[in-house]
């Protein structure tokens, strides 16, 4: 958590007088500190009780010395109190970063941290020239561990937002086909099929095993280059689009047009680049963003323009709903010609 500033340190920080970018100096080293702190089970086992500095180190197998030393940046940064001696998780902690959390937000920092410090490199040479580094799901494939965080990630997501977007999704009268373009974990479809008794639904994605289960087939392939079964009720474009530049994009979407019937639906969920959220939605949306130019060549496109590209495929948009869920995604359907 960045470090809590006094109104009268804030002023000055925002002023100029005192060094903005040394407050992200210790947000750089409070992250190395929790994902050491998570690696060595320190929030796990103050989760059971609060514990001296000892009796932790003893607990997490660590010496005591270097313990004490990261767990001065974990106070400093509002992740461990001290009272009596004993250290306890703070609620930010309980809540976030312990195994048992509600959301284990440790894994997605490990995952951040592994793509901000292997792909962000060459981000000054990228940005000068207009040339993205790329290589996104190639380095993921090659990397298990951070792949499976990634798509847990996507799949968590889902489970908590498919229930409000099957909701808030009216399918064609009888819809018996549904095509998931990019779907991955195929929660979503998933969820639209069991919705909708019936419905048969296709997950084509390039990083899937080919395998059936139930009213779902998942099927291997390049969303820009795979063929595509036509004839659909109903395409999905969830959180794919900002994965390629606005050529590909906006081509992607006429492909995805291309597989509905005459008056098939065609449904896209986004990240907004301009969440109505909070501060922390909107500076994270902008990280997000830039990542996805850097290591994936993509963006968050402008709602306005993806509605443009559906026109241009020949489809009938309506309005962007934002999730009240999550107000920084929105889902979007058009309707085949
Ligand atoms: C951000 S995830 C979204 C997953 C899911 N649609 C969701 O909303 O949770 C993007 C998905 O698109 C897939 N993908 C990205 N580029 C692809 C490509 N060129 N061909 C096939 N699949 C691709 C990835 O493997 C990943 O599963």
């Amino acid at each position: 958590m960045p470090v809590h500033l006094p109104p009268d340190e804030l002023a000055a920080f925002r002023r100029g007088e005192a060094p903005a970018p040394m407050l992200d100096l210790i947000g750089l080293m409070a992250c190395h500190a929790i994902l050491a702190a998570r690696t060595l089970g320190v929030f796990d086992a103050l989760a059971a009780r609060p514990l001296t500095a000892d009796e932790l180190a003893a607990s997490t197998g660590a010496d005591a010395a270097g313990l004490e030393q990261l767990l001065g940046v974990l106070r400093a940064t509002g992740y461990v109190e001290r009272q009596d001696g004993r250290y306890a998780n703070t609620p930010p902690t309980s809540a976030w970063l312990c195994t048992d959390s509600p959301v284990d937000y440790g894994r997605i920092l490990g995952l951040w941290q592994a793509i901000v410090t292997e792909r962000w490199t060459g981000l000054a040479d990228a940005v000068r020239s207009g040339t993205p580094g790329g290589g996104f799901y190639t380095w993921l494939a090659g990397r298990p561990d951070l792949s499976a965080a990634f798509h847990d990630l996507q799949r968590g997501l889902a489970e908590w937002l498919s229930e409000e977007v099957v909701a808030t999704v009216t399918l064609p009268e009888g819809s018996g086909s549904l095509l998931d373009l990019g779907g991955g974990h195929g929660v979503y479809s998933g969820a639209f099929c069991r919705a909708h008794p019936g419905l048969q639904g296709t997950v084509v994605d390039g990083a899937v095993t080919e395998r059936t289960d139930g009213p779902l087939t998942w099927r291997a392939g390049d969303l820009l280059t795979a063929d595509l079964p036509g004839g659909q009720d109903v395409t999905m474009l969830f959180n794919v689009l900002h994965g390629f530049g606005a050529a590909d994009a906006a081509a992607l979407v006429a492909r995805a047009a291309g597989t509905l019937r005459a008056g098939g639906l065609l449904v896209v969920m986004e990240s907004l680049p301009e969440p109505p959220g909070n501060a922390a939605d909107v500076a994270f949306g902008a990280g997000f963003s830039l990542n996805l130019w850097h290591t994936q060549g993509g963006a968050l496109h402008p709602p306005e323009t993806i509605r443009e590209w559906l026109k241009e495929a020949g489809c009938a948009p309506g309005p962007w709903k934002e999730l009240a869920r999550s107000p920084s995604h929105a889902v979007l359907t058009a309707t085949a010609p």
